[in-house]
């Protein structure tokens, strides 16, 4: 009897050590990402990047607050199908400042803290310089520069007084491939993109001291419904070929490295922009 008590319990030891290290090899998500109780603003989040980031934040523990500006309707459904059930909806327009501040206002009156932003709201206008008029030419420059950049820039401000008093914080910032490869028929959105990036490793700079920081990620051709026209149109081939893995990239990883951003003992990394391109693009 005691020898099959002794091999009962040895069979149990080697079953939960077989265990521990097949979850160690694995990175077992829930020990590497978690964010239980944590609370995360995703701006944009009604689809597309925002809302797969918003789901796997979700997934891993957090509090999410879905921010939308149009599009209720989505909002609702990205609320639904997030795992647990303490999230949120806020409606902003990010252009307009006073929103803005709005918007962070309520996350923290409600949830009490702000533990994560990830600016991923951003218009996209095409505006080829051969082909529009002075008038569409300036108003998507405006339009763009408004949203991509002082809309993300009051953002930053206002949640960063909240990150400097709790002196914890981290910003993720959705930037893009066309900051650096240009973007020849939406000149705006790119020169948006670079600012973004300039904009966040500057505040990286200063947020640092208070333990606040701050990181870009820049994905390429990402298939969201916004741009689904494209990537699934006359062009999808030639799209695809940009990479030499044939596809472009899945919302779902985006979300996965704006999480690893958003973790654990990535503090050192701040002021980095991690490229999501696929290799179809490379800079060194
Ligand atoms: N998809 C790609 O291929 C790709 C590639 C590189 C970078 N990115 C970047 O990834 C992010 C998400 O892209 P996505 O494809 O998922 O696009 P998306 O579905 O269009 O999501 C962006 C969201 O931004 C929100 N937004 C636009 N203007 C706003 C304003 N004035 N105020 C508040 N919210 C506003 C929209 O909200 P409502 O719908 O509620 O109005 C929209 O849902 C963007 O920053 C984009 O630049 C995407």
């Amino acid at each position: 009897m005691e020898g099959f008590s002794f091999t009962v319990t040895a069979g149990a030891g080697i079953l939960m050590l077989a265990f521990l290290y097949v979850n160690e090899l694995r990175g077992s998500p829930s020990r590497i990402m978690n964010f239980k109780d944590k609370v995360v603003l995703i701006t944009g989040a009604a689809q597309g990047i925002g809302r797969a980031t918003a789901r796997q934040f979700a997934e891993h523990g957090a509090r999410v607050i879905i921010h939308y500006n149009s599009n209720r309707e989505q909002a609702e459904k990205t609320r639904a199908s997030l795992k647990g059930g303490s999230h949120a909806i806020i409606q902003a327009d990010i252009t307009n400042a006073d929103q803005a501040r709005g918007l962070v206002e309520d996350v923290v009156r409600d949830f009490g803290r702000l533990d994560a932003l990830v600016n991923n709201a951003a218009t996209f206008k095409l505006h080829p310089i051969a082909a529009v008029s002075y008038d569409e030419w300036r108003e998507a420059w405006q339009d763009t520069i408004n949203t991509n950049l002082i809309g993300t820039a009051n953002l930053m401000f206002c949640a960063a007084q909240q990150m400097i008093r709790q002196r914890a914080g981290k910003i993720i910032n959705v930037s893009s491939r066309g900051a650096f490869r240009g973007e020849p028929d939406a000149p705006a959105y790119g020169a948006s993109k670079a600012g973004l990036n300039a904009m966040s490793q500057s505040l990286a700079q200063a947020l640092a001291p208070h333990n606040v920081f701050v990181y870009v990620v820049a994905p390429g051709f990402v298939d969201t419904e916004r741009v689904a026209w494209k990537v699934h149109g006359p062009d999808g081939e030639a799209i695809i070929n940009q990479s030499p893995l044939k596809r472009v990239a899945r919302p779902d990883e985006v979300a996965r490295t704006v999480l690893f951003l958003a973790s654990e003992g990535t503090d050192f990394l701040t002021g980095c922009i991690v490229d999501i391109n696929g290799a179809s693009y490379l800079r060194s």
